[in-house]
């Protein structure tokens, strides 16, 4: 596999190494559940084993018998003592575990178990005995007893369903016409730090050890769970390993260990099994969709019919509601949409790597494909007649959209035009050669953001933001912003995230966090050097090496707020108190999204049907690109990962018990590097003023976005196999 970062092109910033790497690498960097506390008592989860019912009594007998066994957190000793969040908000969920009896789902909390040690604790859990009122669950799709209902009306996030013109008429009068559904699976984020909670309790001020996303937001949660001001809490969470949206909303764990910390006056650390993680923490729901698409003979679509459903659980609203992209890709005529939500009895599903996108665009994309092929057109020519500057519902423009020359540059590196588009044409031996290609959009979320900057007479710089760095390499680019701007070397920045003793940054959510990060750093280093240079009496410009020396032995220390427009004023105190102050770059007046073109090559065996993808090739815009490195990463990971969406990802669910059952990484699968011999990624050149000072849209989400269709639409042309529910595999094809 190629792995060479890309040379920098206009508007893109240096492909430094990550300045994290070495203390990654020589386990130096500090995580979770690695802080040292002193007499520190292990907390171990008990988890139910039934999904729909209540707890008739737990046995602790034989629990407490265990040497070292401290106390057991249940329903029966904590009840009102932790006050349950509602949903939403940067809470995961309402359910509220040890507050009463009730079980909503397979795998809920139903004891901490604290013990002197690790293994103690552990031991103890598996004695602790549980019996239920057991009442039959529902799975989810197709169970007796799951509920649906239109998402407008319940779901806070989706207020409204885009829609323009008469969908119903365009449709009937279209000459061309697809109708199809299309389904995707469940599936967990399974990041390879497992979730953990770590409290340390000095007076009544509690501080916070866990993987985060949004330790502004966590503190906020925290406090309220246990009913405290939120001075008195601190979050800690310098580095994350892996999130994926997992670690964005709070979860009750975090309440109940900070409660045990306090009850047995100890600090107390719980680390969730990678079992547990599948039911404590989030997951992405399943989704199905069903399209319908007409269009005249010259491809342009006239109608657009987009109607989804989402699994969630019985009492959290959650929908991801990507027909708000889908409604606004393509300049089509007349648009109807629909997001309905499931209720079944499972644990409330969440924010995971371009939630609304990867299911709806799939089936975009997918659809899209369809039209092509019953138009008999090229399908990049369909998506160029379609293309559009304007959104279709409102009009309101993109602030810039080089989808087409996405287009452009990756089918000439992939070699489209060598593509026979006749189905089950093109062979290589035993193998059948299939190429497809699909969009990738991502909205350019942005968020009010506070940072502060201090340079130093001896030229180094300190960054103090309370952003968050996933794995994906923002000490680095915020350290380039600072470099950059005050003219000295990354090397003598240092950057300091993750931390609420830091001013507040926003959730590292929705791919958010370099535009707003960086477009904040920009601003308090200008200060500085307007500052400088106006006390030196020269004009503000090159590095500030040359007038350092006239600073003597001072510091200048800027903070610096930003609020994008149309967020609301009072956003900097919002995120402050920790609540989400995100704006949707499909929310306002402009649309702001970074985009891709994805293209695929799949190989599926005469005889055996193995389906393998020996390449795959994505060019991408997003504005600024701070470093060509991590943006190649991030780029490089998502279509990896969109591979996994296609051919591997699935959650199984026993639908007699509504239980998962691939709840490890051994059965959860996930690609390989032999499933990913040749991904090849291309930075596009693009300036975008408007979307914010930095000028970044951010990458981190939009590579999966799209790259299951491509490659479904690849199966199809080498088969002429449509495959509309996810993931692909052998026995679909036989
Ligand atoms: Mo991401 S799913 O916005 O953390």
């Amino acid at each position: 596999m190629s792995v060479a970062a890309p040379e920098p092109g206009r508007n893109m910033g240096q492909p430094a190494p990550r300045v994290d790497a070495r203390l990654k690498v020589t386990g130096e960097a500090r995580y979770a559940a690695d802080f040292p506390a002193a007499n520190l008592a292990h907390g171990v989860l008990v988890t139910s084993s039934i999904a729909r019912g209540s707890i008739a009594s737990l046995d602790l007998g034989e629990a407490k018998a265990v040497a070292g066994v401290i106390e057991i957190l249940t329903h029966d000793n904590v009840g009102s003592a932790i006050k349950p969040l509602p949903f939403g908000n940067g809470s995961a969920t309402s359910i509220s575990p040890l507050t009463d009896a009730k079980i909503w789902h397979d795998g809920q909390i139903i004891a901490l178990v604290l013990a002197d040690t690790f293994e103690a604790a552990r031991e103890a859990a598996y004695k602790v005995k549980a019996t239920y009122n057991a009442e039959q669950p529902s799975a989810g799709f197709g169970s007796a007893g799951a509920e649906t209902l239109p998402a407008v009306g319940q779901a806070q996030s989706h207020k409204e369903d885009p829609a323009v013109g008469d969908a119903e008429a365009a449709l009937r009068s279209a000459p061309t016409v697809i109708e199809v559904d299309y389904s995707t699976p469940t599936q967990h984020h399974n990041p390879i730090e497992l979730f953990s909670t770590t409290c340390v309790w000095n007076g009544d001020q509690l501080t916070v050890y866990e993987p985060s996303q949004s330790v502004y937001g966590f503190r906020a949660m925290v406090a309220k769970q246990l009913g405290i001001d939120i001075g008195k809490v601190r979050v800690v969470s310098p580095y994350v390993g892996g999130a994926f949206g997992a670690k964005g909303s709070m979860t009750p764990r975090t309440g109940i260990v900070a409660l045990a910390a306090k009850r047995i006056n100890r600090p107390v650390r719980c680390v969730v099994t990678r079992e547990q993680g599948y039911t404590t923490a989030t997951y992405r729901a399943e989704t199905r969709h069903h399209i319908r698409m007409g269009a005249g003979p010259d491809g342009k679509i006239t109608g657009f019919s987009h109607e989804g459903w989402e699994v969630t659980s019985r009492p959290d609203s959650y929908v991801v509601a990507g027909t708000e992209a889908s409604a606004r890709l393509y300049g089509y005529g007349a648009v109807a949409t629909k997001v309905n939500m499931v209720r079944a009895d499972r644990n409330t599903p969440g924010y995971m790597r371009s939630p609304p996108e990867v299911p709806y665009i799939y089936a975009l994309e997918s659809a899209m494909d369809e039209l092509a092929i019953a138009l008999k057109m090229d399908p990049v020519e369909l998506r160029r007649i379609n293309d559009t500057m304007k959104e279709p519902i409102k009009g309101y423009p993109y602030t810039s959209r080089a989808l087409m020359e996405c287009f452009d540059q990756a089918s000439a590196a992939f070699g489209w035009a060598k593509r026979n588009p006749a189905v089950g044409s093109m062979r290589d031996g035993d193998w059948l050669i299939g190429m497809g290609c699909a969009t990738a959009l991502y909205p350019t979320n942005v968020g009010a953001a506070t940072a502060r900057v201090r340079l130093s007479a001896d030229g180094t710089v300190r960054v103090q933001t309370a952003a968050h760095d996933l794995g994906t390499g923002a000490y680095t680019v915020i350290g380039q912003m600072a470099a950059e701007r005050l003219g000295v070397d990354l090397a003598a920045v240092t950057v300091e995230l993750g931390d609420t003793s830091l001013p507040p940054a926003p959730v590292a959510g929705g791919s958010n966090t370099t535009a707003s990060v960086c477009s904040t750093v920009l601003i308090a280093c200008d200060a500085i050097r307007d500052k400088l240079f106006k006390s030196a009496g020269q004009p503000n410009q090159g590095p500030v090496k040359a007038v350092l020396e006239k600073m003597g032995s001072g510091a200048i220390e800027e903070y610096a707020e930003w609020i994008p427009p149309g967020a609301p004023p009072d956003a900097i105190k919002k995120l402050y108190q920790g609540a989400s102050t995100l704006k949707g770059g499909l929310e306002g007046e402009k649309m702001m999204c970074a985009f891709g073109a994805e293209f695929v090559e799949v190989r599926i065996h005469a005889r055996t049907r193995e389906i393998r993808v020996p390449r795959i090739v994505g060019a991408f815009t997003g504005g600024r690109i701070m470093n060509t490195r991590t943006a190649h990463s991030q780029l490089m990971g998502g279509m990896i990962w969109g591979i996994g969406s296609a051919l591997h990802e699935k959650t199984e669910i026993d639908a007699r018990h509504a239980r998962y059952m691939n709840r490890d990484l051994a059965e959860y699968l996930v690609p390989v590097n032999a499933d990913v011999p040749q991904v090849d990624v291309i930075l596009v050149p693009e300036e975008d003023a408007e979307v914010n000072p930095a000028g970044v849209k951010g990458l981190g989400e939009v590579a999966n976005v799209g790259t299951a269709s491509a490659i479904a639409n690849a199966v199809f042309h080498a088969t002429g196999r449509r495959i509309r529910d996810l993931p692909i595999r052998i026995e679909d094809l036989l």
